[in-house]
């Protein structure tokens, strides 16, 4: 028993996961992962520099946020997407910026204030509700969500010898999960028309396209797909990063 639960976790549980997925194409990519992060996109109009990936600057523009409109952040620290969508805003409109984590959500607010403007802040809340939950409380209320979901992050995993002995298969389903929630929170929260960009770091489809897929099958007819993409640092030396824009069709029964 003990054998068995070993076989399905750590590292060569993870190595043969992700080897059934990517095939041939995965020592080149896991070797990529082991790579250190590249973060040399510069954000243009901060009071201090901001280095961001490429890859998560594209994810947060893909919102193709507008001055005026109303624009939440449903998972934002430690606050690099949130700075994109604020420049974007230029001060106009409204930007929530929500994380549950109390820790992480200080770190979001120090990076909004060292590094943008008053009048871009001046339309900024800071919030630390449970993402999964937030349809309670708001319906309808955003043009555009940006939903940035806590994913398996693998190429943290393969830079943290304790994180990737304690990998399994399942934790991607869990958060897979959670992040089903997420949607359908962010889906009631979004106005009739209104945009949601999904994104993730994983490079698991199970956070990726097959989140969708299910996503479809549980509030089918209430969204369309626009756009998605998948940027894999093997291919593109930036990422991972996975996002899709999706537009809100209908009211949800
Ligand atoms: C991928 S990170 C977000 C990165 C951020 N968008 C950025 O660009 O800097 C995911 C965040 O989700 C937050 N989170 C996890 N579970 C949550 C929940 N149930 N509700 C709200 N936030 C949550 C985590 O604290 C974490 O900061």
């Amino acid at each position: 028993m003990a054998k068995k639960t070993e076989d399905r976790r750590g590292s060569a549980a993870f190595d043969r996961h992700f080897a059934a997925i990517y095939g041939e194409r995965w020592p080149v990519l896991r070797k990529a992962l082991e790579a250190p992060g590249r973060p040399e996109a510069h954000l243009s109009g901060l009071v201090k520099p901001y280095f961001l990936d490429g890859a998560s600057v594209l994810a947060a523009q893909a919102l193709g946020v507008q001055p005026g409109e109303e624009v939440l952040d449903l998972c934002a620290a430690p606050g690099g997407k949130s700075l994109v969508l604020a420049l974007a805003l230029q001060g106009v409109g409204r930007l929530v910026c929500n994380d549950r984590s109390s820790d992480r959500r200080g770190r979001l607010k120090r990076v909004l204030e060292e590094h943008l403007s008053p009048h871009l802040r001046s339309i900024i809340t800071v919030t630390g509700y449970d993402a999964t939950r937030w349809g309670l409380h708001e319906q309808e209320v955003y043009d555009k969500i940006l939903l940035d979901a806590p994913c398996s992050s693998e190429r943290h995993l393969v830079h943290s010898p304790a994180h990737l002995a304690q990998w399994s298969a399942h934790r991607t389903k869990t958060l897979a999960q959670q992040a089903l929630a997420m949607l359908c929170a962010a889906l009631e929260a979004l106005k009739p028309g209104g945009i949601l960009v999904y994104s993730t770091c994983s490079i698991s489809p199970e956070e990726n396209e097959g989140l969708l897929e299910r996503f479809a099958s549980k509030r089918p007819g209430a969204w369309s797909l626009l756009e998605k993409n998948l940027t894999l640092p093997d291919e593109a030396g930036e990422g991972p990063l996975f996002w899709a824009r999706l537009e809100k069709l209908t009211r949800i029964p």
